[in-house]
């Protein structure tokens, strides 16, 4: 089976939609063609600030919810991305390949860092990219499953592995981002020109995977949308609207048209409460089955624990290809 790897940063206690739609969902319909590996990234969400305890906590807890979403630890390699050293081990390497002005490009880095100021951006934060590039071409990936938001750091990883490859013969597998046209950005609900994110400023425009179903409904009942009062898809001038139709056909299934349809004549009103029940029905035991997994963190623990194994055995025959590639000595 040709290889698929993703991740996802353990930056909250609950996964937002734009998380479930744009990478979750698609991990989930994946998993059956490719073997697959899904870390928590844990490494990557040192880069940012955080709590030690907390994140300890954040990072079962994404864990738990990749499994509640779907993706079946027995099938896909689940893992915690600090339990296999081979990661920083090989983005060393990287890193030493890697152009300062190349790294410097990385959009995502400079939005965080004109967020976080100068003395809260750490090299770390500027390397980070080099970090998920190590992720992916440990094992010898064939495809990337991302949001449009990583596409960048996607292509880096392709510009790295062929660089590394022609400099030091033949060693990683070039991986194809692949990116879901129409589900590959969900925005804020109440900023729906702005990518939904886990750091967004306002509640009020995430939906959260683990938050009470009624919480949620409130929310998708509040979402901006605008004066025109039809239920219709138009990006440009009705950003609010075209965000709650493409979250509704992605949980159903559906297509736009056919929901447009089944509202037109009716307001929005009739709209949000027709999603709201779509999201809560969608969530709800996603919800429960991750608050069970919760409830028994040794459990948990213990499958994290043997999937780390698994990936490590990649991952390592991976670094040790690269570490004679580029010259160290061999421990005797
Ligand atoms: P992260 O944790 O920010 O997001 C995880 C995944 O969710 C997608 N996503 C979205 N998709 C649609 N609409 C949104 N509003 C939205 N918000 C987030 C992201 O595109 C992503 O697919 N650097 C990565 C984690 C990472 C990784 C990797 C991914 C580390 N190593 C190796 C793939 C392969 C990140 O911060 O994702």
């Amino acid at each position: 089976k040709p290889r698929l790897y993703s991740g996802m940063q353990p930056s909250a206690d609950s996964l937002q939609i734009g998380n479930y739609i744009g990478a979750l969902m698609q991990w989930r319909d994946l998993q059956e063609a490719y073997d697959a590996y899904f870390s928590v990234v844990d490494l990557h969400s040192l880069t940012q600030p955080y709590d030690p305890a907390e994140l300890r906590e954040k990072t079962r807890r994404t864990a738990a919810q990749y499994i509640a979403a779907g993706i079946e630890p027995s099938k896909s390699t689940l893992y915690v991305q600090s339990h296999v050293p081979a990661h920083p081990e090989l983005a060393w390497i990287l890193s030493t390949i890697t152009g300062y002005g190349e790294a410097g490009r990385m959009t995502q880095f400079k939005d965080k860092a004109q967020r976080f100021g100068a003395d809260a951006t750490s090299v770390g934060l500027f390397t980070y990219p080099v970090l998920m590039a190590a992720d992916i071409l440990l094992y010898q990936t064939d495809i990337v499953p991302v949001g449009d938001d990583q596409k960048q750091h996607v292509e880096l990883t392709r510009d790295l592995a062929e660089r590394f490859n022609s400099r030091f013969g033949e060693t990683f597998k070039v991986p194809m981002p692949v990116i879901q046209r129409d589900t590959a950005r969900i925005f804020d609900l109440q900023n729906p020109v702005a990518k939904m994110s886990k750091s967004a400023e306002s509640e009020a425009g995430v939906l959260w995977l683990l938050d009470e179903p009624a919480k949620n409904a409130k929310k998708i009942m509040r979402a901006v949308t605008d004066s025109e009062g039809s239920v219709r898809y138009d990006r440009e001038s009705k950003p609010g609207v075209s965000n709650l139709l493409v979250i509704y056909a992605a949980l159903t299934g559906r297509q736009i048209p056919s929901i447009e349809d089944e509202y037109a004549g009716r307001g929005y009103g009739d709209f949000k409460k027709g999603l709201a029940e779509v999201v809560v029905n969608e969530f709800g035991p996603v919800r429960q089955r991750a608050l069970d997994l919760l409830d028994d963190p040794a459990e948990l623990d213990r499958v994290l624990a043997v999937n780390a194994g698994k990936a490590e055995a990649i991952a390592n025959r991976t670094l040790a290809d690269v570490y004679d590639k580029v010259g160290l000595l061999r421990r005797a």
